[in-house]
């Protein structure tokens, strides 16, 4: 029986070895029963269903075209073999998506046998083999730039990993900066691994490109600036994300020149992160899905906060402070910037654009109900439901999403220049119109700046909400004086 170019095969317990329980109840499972290529075979078992994962599979060769890499094709236990304690890993992912899969599962596999640690820089929270499974076996030293993850949270806050709360346009540029040392207190300008998820590799315009997945995040720079690069192309992913990716990197000051966005749609750079094949050093094939979060139905509060912000809103456009279309709008991550966008979706405004960091499933319901002309953002990430969505109507809605750098995606001169209305979620606000997005009671770090002050500094108009109140009602969120002020 074949299943999207995989095999299935019956289950035999003896030949297997249990490596791996996702938190979607999915365990990956290992064997050394076929040597039929130079690696594994993987094994995935679904209930009673083992599903076979050959490195030899066409949809996953058929995903590499350059074919002088395929000599890199190694499984991922072999690619994490070649991470040694110390190394920075520039790592794919943006929320729970586009993140490497199996090769951190692996790593974390090894870290067991043999404790070590590693610096973790990323894009934005990752997946569960990152920033739980590394983080269970105390495998990561430092990690940057942003993080929603309680494990990761508790460890970072009992001082156990060093964490670099970042504004995410930033990162790119600090890193070619130097501004980083690795375990040796060395200033580096680069990962020493760059391990980025891909839909395909490509050789396009005359050169070898990674077509990126659901996040773009800081796969760029980590790709251009690191020293190795090990690439996991992942089948789930459909190929017909190639082509949504907007890949663009600015050169450091003095250097720079201004970057050519006046308009949330405005296509300028490649649908691929260029990559210098000596440096590939594994191709990994992988068959997980990004395992998203769900979204809390929406309650009173959200829906009146999102009919608040239309109000709001429409009492701009009356005063002739907004256009009618309003500005490109940006919305933070989560139950209550979902609930926002919803207000919108019900709303009269038309011709809207969008230039945020991640794309939630509002943004859906806003293209289906003809209200936007272009979404330009870092991350695809819906919903469990809004994936399942996203894939069956690919075809439109990927026409309508840009997906681009963070440096680009959450860039503060890109945000003034066309003016965005910031819209982010804070923990607690004052009197004195003091925003708190990361610290509760001012000490114990919450997830970390992420992309808010990006765009709450640049944006034409900035706004917050948040519930009034937190922890049932036990701790007011509307205080004299914030504990912790960063906006
Ligand atoms: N004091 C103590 N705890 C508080 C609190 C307060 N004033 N306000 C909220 N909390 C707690 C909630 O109880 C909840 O705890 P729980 O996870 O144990 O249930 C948690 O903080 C999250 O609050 P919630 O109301 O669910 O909001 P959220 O999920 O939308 O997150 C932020 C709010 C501020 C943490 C989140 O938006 C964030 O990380 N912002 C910074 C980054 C950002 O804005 N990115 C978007 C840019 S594009």
């Amino acid at each position: 029986m074949s299943h999207g170019g995989l095999f299935y095969s019956a289950f035999i317990p003896n030949c297997f070895d249990e490596v791996w329980r996702g938190s979607t109840g999915l365990k990956v499972l290992r064997t050394e029963i076929t040597n039929r290529h130079r690696g594994l075979l993987y094994f995935i078992y679904f209930g009673r269903m083992i599903v076979m994962i050959d490195i030899n599979d066409s949809e996953f060769l058929s995903r590499i075209e350059p074919k002088e890499l395929l000599d890199k094709v190694c499984d991922g236990k072999t690619a994490a073999a070649m991470i040694q304690p110390g190394d920075i890993l520039g790592i794919s992912g943006f929320t729970p998506c586009g993140y490497p899969k199996i090769t951190m599962h692996e790593l974390a596999e090894r870290m067991k046998q043999t404790p070590f640690q590693v610096d973790v820089w990323t894009g934005a929270s990752t997946g569960s083999q990152i920033d739980t499974e590394l983080v269970a076996v105390n495998g990561i030293r430092n990690r940057m730039p942003y993080q929603t993850n309680a494990n990761l949270r508790k460890a970072i806050n009992a001082g156990q990993i060093n964490y670099f709360d970042l504004h995410l346009s930033h990162v790119a540029q600090q890193i070619r900066e130097g501004f980083f040392t690795n375990v040796k207190g060395e200033h580096v300008t680069g990962p020493d691994f760059a391990v980025i998820e891909a839909c395909k590799i490509v050789n396009r315009d005359g050169e070898i490109g990674i077509v990126p997945t659901t996040a773009i995040g800081n796969s760029p720079v980590f790709v251009s600036q690191g020293k190795k690069v090990i690439i996991e192309v992942n089948t789930t992913q459909p190929v017909a994300l190639d082509g949504m990716a907007d890949i663009y990197e600015v050169a450091n000051p003095p250097h720079r020149v201004p970057i050519p966005i006046v308009k949330a749609g405005d296509r300028i750079g490649k649908t691929y992160i260029p990559v210098d094949p000596a440096k590939i050093v594994a191709i990994v094939p992988c068959d997980l899905p990004d395992v998203t979060r769900a979204l809390a139905p929406l309650d009173d509060d959200a829906e009146k906060m999102g009919n608040n912000l239309v109000d709001f809103l429409k009492n701009e456009v009356k005063h002739g402070r907004l256009p009618e279309n309003l500005l490109p709008l940006q919305s933070g991550v989560g139950n209550v910037a979902n609930a926002v966008i919803n207000g919108l979706v019900h709303s009269d405004f038309k011709n809207l654009s969008v230039y945020t960091e991640v794309i939630q499933d509002g943004m859906f319901d806003l293209i289906d109900e003809g209200k936007i002309d272009m979404i330009s953002g870092t991350s695809l990430s819906p919903s469990p439901d809004g994936l399942k969505r996203f894939h069956a109507n690919i075809e439109k809605y990927s026409k309508k999403i840009i997906l681009r750098p963070q440096e680009i995606s959450n860039n503060g001169e890109v945000a003034r220049r066309i003016g965005v209305v910031a819209m982010n979620t804070a923990l607690e606000m004052d009197i004195y119109g003091h925003v708190n997005s990361t610290h509760v009671t001012g000490t114990k770090l919450m997830n970390g700046i992420g992309g808010s002050g990006d765009f709450a500094r640049n944006g034409a108009l900035s706004c917050f909400f948040c519930h009034s109140v937190a922890k049932g009602g036990a701790i007011s969120a509307v205080v004299p004086m914030c504990s912790h002020v960063d906006h």
